[in-house]
């Protein structure tokens, strides 16, 4: 029998405190549609200190709802970066928008702003940003090219709970209209599924509050008439994307335990810096000046001309001792569904190169100094 130890790229920390909160909602009235979810929206604007936040059923729900409370629709263009999961541009396609990427800088993997204004026409509406790997974008420079064109901003930080730019926290919506949360098992935090929204626009909450829930309101300040306590109106055709209060419950509890985890994270990230950074097989990729990044994964470029191995048999080599790793990200345009966009091969270089050479490492706050030893070994045993 083999025991080896294994290692995937990411993994949730359940406590018994969590379990609890999940257990007493599940004891309660309210199963859906209660107070937890209040709650639970309350504590992310205190966390983030943005005015409003509404919670949603996944990040892509997320996504989509930001999309078109800014009214995007057919025809309408939306920047975004290639290196990210296909969620962020799916949700462009959603709503009828045309999908235009930027290409990446090669030393941070988020979307560059010089790259981002050469993709700017008459029909662009908004831009994209994906704070990769839980590091913010630069986010000033990429608003202030927003103010000059009249684009909107929504910031798609699936990654970035927790992490701050210029001192302020990813989802303040300082520098945007918008930013979005992903709560998956390998995010920062999770509710199993999950996702938010904020923004400081009151306009845009109400809006989302009624997409979220089939484009119907009961709010007697946007009612066109009040039949009675019972009535309310579809505005927008909306869609069923609420999350339950079980899940509320557990995002309540582990954000409580966010500072803690994004400690544990970094911690991790310093241990694989000092033993990757001089070492000439393998490139890392720089946390900016203005960036305290939660680190959500932590990716390593192999510099594959210096060694031998190839990737696949690196891929081979890593799942025979145990070490379940990613590839983040393919860039999304040379997937076989974005080629009737017109996108090919060679169209983003820096994606690509990022692509040939990118694996992220495990990252959860379960590891111990052992554990880190232990992969540290494997993976320095195997490219060579
Ligand atoms: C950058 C990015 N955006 C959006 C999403 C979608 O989030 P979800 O899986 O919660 O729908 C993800 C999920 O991996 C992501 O990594």
């Amino acid at each position: 029998m083999n025991f080896k130890k294994s290692y995937s790229y990411g993994k949730q920390s359940i406590s018994f405190k969590d379990i609890w909160e999940v257990v007493k909602t599940l004891r309660s009235n309210w199963l859906t549609q209660g107070p937890k979810v209040k709650e639970f929206e309350q504590a992310l604007c205190d966390y983030t200190g943005a005015k409003y936040c509404v919670v949603v059923s996944n990040g892509t729900a997320a996504l989509h709802l930001a999309v078109l409370s800014l009214g995007i629709s057919k025809g309408d263009e939306v920047i975004t970066s290639p290196i990210t999961f296909l969620a962020s541009s799916n949700a462009i396609l959603y709503s009828g928008g045309i999908v235009k990427f930027a290409d990446i800088d090669e030393k941070t993997a988020c979307i560059d702003p010089i790259q981002i204004e050469k993709q700017i026409i008459d029909k662009t509406k908004a831009i994209m940003p994906i704070h990769f790997a839980g590091q913010s974008c630069d986010m000033e420079k990429i608003f202030n090219i927003a103010k000059n064109h009249n684009l909107f901003v929504i910031e798609d930080a699936a990654h970035g709970l927790g992490s701050e730019y210029k001192g302020c926290k990813v989802g303040s919506c300082k520098y945007s209209d918008i930013t979005t949360f992903s709560f998956h098992p390998v995010k920062n935090i999770t509710t199993g599924e999950g996702g938010a929204i904020t923004t400081n626009n009151k306009d845009i909450y109400e809006k989302l509050l009624m997409l979220r829930a089939h484009g119907i309101t009961k709010n007697k300040n946007l009612l066109t008439k009040n039949d009675g306590p019972w009535y309310y109106e579809q505005h927008y055709l909306g869609f069923n994307y609420r999350i339950t209060d079980i899940q509320c419950a557990l995002g309540i509890s582990q954000l409580k335990r966010l500072d803690k985890f994004i400690k544990r994270r970094r911690d991790i990230v310093e241990v694989y810096k000092t033993e990757f950074e001089n070492d000439d097989r393998f490139s890392l990729l720089e946390e900016k000046e203005y960036s305290k990044a939660a680190f959500h994964i932590f990716p390593v470029l192999i510099n594959f001309e210096k060694v031998k191995i190839g990737k696949k048999e690196l891929f081979e080599n890593l799942k025979k001792e145990g070490l379940f790793l990613q590839v983040h990200y393919i860039p999304v345009y040379l997937q076989p569904y974005y080629k009737m966009f017109g996108f090919k091969n060679g169209d983003f270089p820096n994606s690509e190169e990022h692509y040939k050479r990118t694996i992220s490492l495990p990252l959860y706050i379960e590891l111990r100094k052992n554990d880190l030893k232990n992969i540290v070994k494997i993976i320095k045993k195997i490219v060579v």
